[in-house]
């Protein structure tokens, strides 16, 4: 199947895209492995979790729509933040993937959601973190993070994006804090 994915991936994405998605892939993998998690599924879904990203956004929202995908305000106006859900649809329907766990990490890979699985944490924070993503000393202190603690490192891979959307008069998508402050309780309750 990841041949497969790899061939439709050429035709649908760019070169520089696809580099950032082997980045995510391999990430997840190593991050599921560190974390004991099912680094197969975690490889799956960080190959798959961009499948829509160069759709339009007419297609999009269609799509989002046919799949009574919720398209909340901030989505219909900036309707490439369905890619996330508009790419598990495709995963399903192109290569017949049906576990719920894979499908759901690649749904949440752009805003994460509140009590998310340890699979998608580990797929959110892979796809902020990934190598292509830079070498800032930032950066380089996250993914140390993501390997000593996954919930610390999801609530700060959201503070890194907020800081980004507010430095670049970038839409706030509410769904990031709520991910950000459930990932930040977890870390207190258990400290
Ligand atoms: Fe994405
Ligand atoms: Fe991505």
């Amino acid at each position: 199947m990841r041949e497969q994915v790899l061939s439709w991936l050429a035709e649908n994405v760019s070169e520089h895209r696809l580099q950032h998605i082997l980045g995510v892939e391999q990430m997840s993998i190593d991050l599921a492995k560190h974390h004991h998690l099912d680094y197969h599924k975690a490889g799956q879904a960080g190959l798959m979790h961009d499948l829509a990203k160069f759709f339009k956004p007419s297609r999009l929202l269609e799509m989002a729509k046919a799949n009574h995908i919720e398209i909340d305000p901030v989505c219909a106006e900036n309707p490439h933040l369905l890619h996330a859900d508009v790419s598990a649809i495709v995963a399903q329907n192109e290569f017949g993937v049906t576990d719920e766990e894979i499908l759901t990490a690649i749904s949440n890979h752009t805003l994460g959601r509140p009590g998310m699985s340890e699979l998608s944490c580990v797929v959110f924070v892979a796809d902020a973190l990934e190598p292509s993503r830079g070498n800032s000393i930032e950066l380089e202190t996250l993914r140390q993070q993501s390997k000593e603690n996954l919930y610390k490192s999801v609530y700060q891979t959201c503070d890194y994006s907020l800081k980004y959307l507010l430095n670049s008069y970038l839409t706030i998508h509410p769904r990031t804090v709520l991910t950000r402050n459930w990932a930040l309780q977890i870390v207190k309750q258990r400290s």
